[in-house]
């Protein structure tokens, strides 16, 4: 077999990719994909958040356009994968990234607070799935699908996050089934389980954290950063590489796996 050159397999060059949220390790991810040559369109719910993303990666010379989608609308996807065809010709990539984590109690929480969490965090992967995958079959070149899960696909990094964590284990089976059903379209499908990492997301999260009287916030994130093997948060950009691998071809014979990328946190 002939070995292709490392930075060729990295060329995503005329490769279009759609990414779902424009911050935290959306932006991570779009950077990576359009350093390398894609086209990118960035979709979130945020107009500001589209706008930013889209005029800091443009501004490097990078071709990267926006779009306006909540993903769990089913009018919404399809307009963006609309879109995406229409600024740049086809659809190659898909990374699901989108996702919402509010930290609720399950004795508290309303079945509207369940509801709205599967229905972006499963649903919207559903959705963004079913119709970039409909497009990648019509093209019959192939794509790649990569979907954010979380290390509580796993396993729960904390309480508070039933909802959450159905979501996300929900996601990495849906990301075994497509992959087995897509392999004859050549399309393949894999997951990135993050562990914490430092986005718009988790300071959200932090902030909005009842901290009880007496107990120092410092020192739990003390004890938080003690229990991570490499005693760092993880930035958006060590989820990046690892989308980058996934989409290019220097991951030519993965489907249907997930990736853990945590600092070593599932060890602990
Ligand atoms: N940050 C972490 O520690 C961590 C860990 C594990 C998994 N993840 C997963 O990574 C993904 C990104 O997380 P993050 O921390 O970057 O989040 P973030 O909150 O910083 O950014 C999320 C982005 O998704 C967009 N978004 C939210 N709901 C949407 C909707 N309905 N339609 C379209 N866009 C929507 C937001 O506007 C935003 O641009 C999520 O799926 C999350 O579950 C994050």
């Amino acid at each position: 077999m002939e070995i292709t050159a490392g930075n060729k397999l990295l060329d995503l060059t005329k490769k279009t990719a759609i990414v779902t949220g424009a911050v935290g390790i959306g932006y991570g991810i779009s950077y990576r994909l359009a350093e390398a040559g894609a086209n990118v369109l960035v979709a979130s719910r945020s107009k500001e958040e589209v706008d930013k993303t889209v005029s800091e990666l443009t501004s490097k010379g990078w071709k990267v356009k926006g779009a306006i989608v909540d993903v769990s609308k089913e009018e919404d996807v399809k307009k963006m994968v609309e879109e995406a065809v229409s600024d740049f010709g086809a659809v190659d990539i898909l990374v699901n990234n989108a996702g919402i984590y509010p930290s609720i109690p399950v004795h508290q929480m309303t079945l509207d607070d369940f509801e709205k969490v599967l229905a972006v965090n499963l649903k919207g992967v559903f959705l963004c799935t079913k119709y970039v995958s409909e497009e990648m079959i019509k093209q019959g070149k192939g794509g790649k699908i990569i979907n954010i899960t979380s290390i509580d696909a796993l396993h729960p990094s904390s309480v508070g996050l039933a909802h959450y964590d159905a979501s996300k284990h929900g996601v990495w089976g849906f990301t075994k089934n497509v992959a087995l059903e897509l392999a004859p379209h050549k399309v393949w499908v894999n997951a990135i389980a993050p562990g914490g990492v430092t986005t718009p997301g988790v300071t959200k999260l932090q902030k909005a954290m009842h901290v009880p009287q007496g107990v120092d916030m410092t020192k739990v994130l003390e004890t938080f950063l003690a229990k991570i093997p490499m005693r760092r948060m993880g930035e958006p950009d060590d989820i990046g590489k690892v989308a980058l691998f996934l989409a290019s071809d220097m991951s030519s014979y993965m489907t249907g796996t997930q990736i853990v990328v945590d600092g070593g946190v599932l060890l602990s």
